[in-house]
């Protein structure tokens, strides 16, 4: 059956199936022909969208921006501080409003619950640019990516290490289950994803023929793997006061040469980013001076490694923006 997938909004994960997912990363696969060909693709002038940003972003923002400005369409980008969202209007108001305005709504912000909220009132396609809960957006670099350096994504084994309750270990967790990759999560229990999702993604595993595992173990976690993935430890809008405890919970499952050696031979390194693998950021710096740690979720070693395939993932999350953006507006 042909996919079609207009007028859908984008939140997660869950709410596709495996071939609306694939026909969005064939889509984003002829995007990225085409901009590298310098094919113009204007194919919804005349279109707006808005981005809300609650939380702050580099690669999200601008890759929604040059989607939209590739695709010909009006876009404009409204933080916090610039809008009335939130402080003196609900988030059902402002998607009626902007909903009457724009004919797709991009937000990033706090609880799924907010995203759902204003997907519910909006009128027109909103898209999940982060939550606390999931990063779907994301999710379509990290398989395509994966897809051009291996050819192939079912029977792939991943695996993630860190915080694996967070957006990140949350929606790879979903992503892979739905995609036929055998995923992983090696962390501390404390950080293991959450029982429910935990048990909805090894149902969906089973009907895509791949596993979800869940270790402590680094070396048992690390071995033999395709893809070795990490996140910062500690959150957007997560305290401060989380550090020191995250830290000595994460220190053993920094992705590092070790656990590079322990992974396939031709295992690739992962990461959605920012990352902190110097001290060249403030909070890096911050950070190896309270806690003498110059490295965190990853040694500088890996992430410059000839292994490491971040900037492409991070490349690939503009053609994928653009692949929903067109596939939910056209
Ligand atoms: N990976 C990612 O979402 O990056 P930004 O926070 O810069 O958007
Ligand atoms: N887990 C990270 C992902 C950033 C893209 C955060 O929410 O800050």
């Amino acid at each position: 059956m042909p996919v079609n997938i207009r007028g859908r909004h984008y939140l997660k994960l869950l709410d596709y199936t495996p071939a609306e997912i694939r026909y969005l990363l064939d889509l984003s696969k002829e995007f990225k022909n085409m901009k590298r060909n310098g094919v113009p693709h204007r194919y919804l002038e005349g279109k707006n969208i808005v981005l809300l940003f609650e939380k702050t972003s580099t690669r999200t923002r601008c890759s929604f921006e040059v989607a939209g400005h590739d695709l010909g369409m009006g876009v404009t980008y409204l933080d916090p501080g610039s809008s009335q969202m939130g402080k003196k209007e609900s988030i059902a108001d402002t998607a009626r409003v902007l909903g009457r305005m724009y004919d797709g709504i991009e937000y990033r912000g706090f609880s799924q619950d907010l995203v759902e909220e204003l997907a519910k009132y909006a009128g027109v396609p909103v898209w999940n640019g982060l939550t606390d809960q999931f990063h779907p957006t994301q999710m379509l670099a990290d398989l395509l990516t994966m897809e051009e350096k291996f050819g192939y994504l079912k029977g792939l084994r991943f695996t993630y290490m860190g915080d694996a309750r967070n957006n990140m270990g949350n929606s790879l967790m979903i992503a892979c289950a739905k995609m036929g990759v055998h995923f992983t999560a090696c962390a501390p229990k404390e950080l293991f994803p959450a029982p429910e999702l935990v048990e909805q993604a090894k149902a969906i595993a089973a009907e895509n023929h791949c596993t979800v595992t869940l270790t402590e173990d680094v070396n048992e976690g690390t071995k033999n793997a395709n893809v070795i993935y990490t996140d910062i430890w500690v959150s957007m809008g997560e305290p401060d006061e989380v550090w020191e405890t995250r830290i000595k919970l994460l220190k053993p499952y920094q992705v590092n040469a070790a656990a590079m050696q322990n992974a396939a031979p031709d295992a690739i390194f992962m990461h959605c980013l920012p990352s902190f693998h110097d001290t060249k950021t403030t909070i890096g710096a911050q950070i190896a001076e309270k806690f003498g740690i110059p490295e965190m979720e990853v040694t500088d070693e890996v992430f410059e490694s000839p292994q490491s395939v971040v900037f492409d993932e991070a490349e690939n999350r503009m053609h994928t923006i653009k692949a929903v953006i067109y596939a939910t507006l056209c």
